[in-house]
């Protein structure tokens, strides 16, 4: 009897080294064959989902993407509006505020890749059905952009409930709580007062306009730009 329940300790002992010892393993076999070349390919720093190449990771890397793309074309946008001839600095002011904000997020996203041992990959995209865009146009007036930019920071926010929703997964594959966590800590939760903000420009340009039942549009939108000014 003894001998069968120290047989299966030994068992157990084998298989856990498999799973929970790869650098150790890696480290003493590289110094029990003393050769001078280390190489220690799993000592590194992925663990959980990463390791697995899978579904969180690729998204990961395409979120940082997709955070690039927008800071570029709100750049663009408040290029645009900067503009002598369009010459609005309150719309410019708030387009230059969510283009450094994306770009912010963009770098703390390739950084948190890094983290996890992963090579960013600055081809990913996600493999969510892409939103149907158009090419970007930049000569938008001030309604549209302002439509524009909360479409995509809902489209921002939405593909951060997939890819929580991914790693939250009661799976062996795919659940991963760091990523949750970081994700709630450091995007969903601002997201929504992101969304929020750019509806309520949104309906408040809207009322300007059609207070005045549009007679003096530029007087409107003069003003609407001057608030813009004083509060993005
Ligand atoms: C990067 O992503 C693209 C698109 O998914 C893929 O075709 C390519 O093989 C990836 N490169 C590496 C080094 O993984
Ligand atoms: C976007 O622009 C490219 C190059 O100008 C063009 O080939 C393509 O058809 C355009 N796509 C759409 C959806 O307009
Ligand atoms: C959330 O927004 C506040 C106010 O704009 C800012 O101070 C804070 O750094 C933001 N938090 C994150 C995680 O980006």
């Amino acid at each position: 009897m003894k001998a069968i329940i120290y047989s299966l300790f030994g068992l157990l002992a084998v298989s856990a080294a498999f799973a929970a010892d790869a650098c150790y393993q890696d480290v003493s076999l590289d110094c029990g064959q003393a050769s001078n070349a280390l190489s220690l390919p799993r000592c590194n720093a992925i663990y959980g989902e990463y390791g697995r190449h899978g579904n969180v990771a690729t998204e990961m890397q395409a979120y940082a993407n997709l955070h690039l793309e927008r800071s570029y074309e709100y750049l663009l946008s408040a290029a645009y509006f900067n503009n002598y001839q369009t010459n609005r600095a309150g719309f410019s002011k708030l387009f230059k505020k969510l283009s450094d904000d994306a770009w912010e997020k963009s770098i703390d996203l390739i950084k948190h890749v890094t983290m996890r041992g992963d090579e960013m990959n600055f081809s990913q995209r996600s493999t969510q059905k892409p939103v149907e865009r158009k090419n970007y146009t930049v000569e938008l007036h001030e309604l549209e952009s302002l439509a524009k930019a909360l479409d995509s920071q809902k489209e921002l926010a939405e593909r951060a409930f997939y890819i929580h929703r991914e790693a939250t997964r009661n799976s062996q594959h795919l659940h991963d709580s760091e990523i949750a966590q970081y994700l709630e800590e450091e995007f969903i939760e601002n997201q929504s007062k992101k969304i929020r903000e750019l509806a309520g420009h949104t309906t408040d340009l809207k009322t300007f306009i059609t207070a005045n039942n549009g007679q003096d549009l530029s007087l409107a939108l003069y003003l609407f730009d001057e608030y813009l000014q004083k509060t993005a």
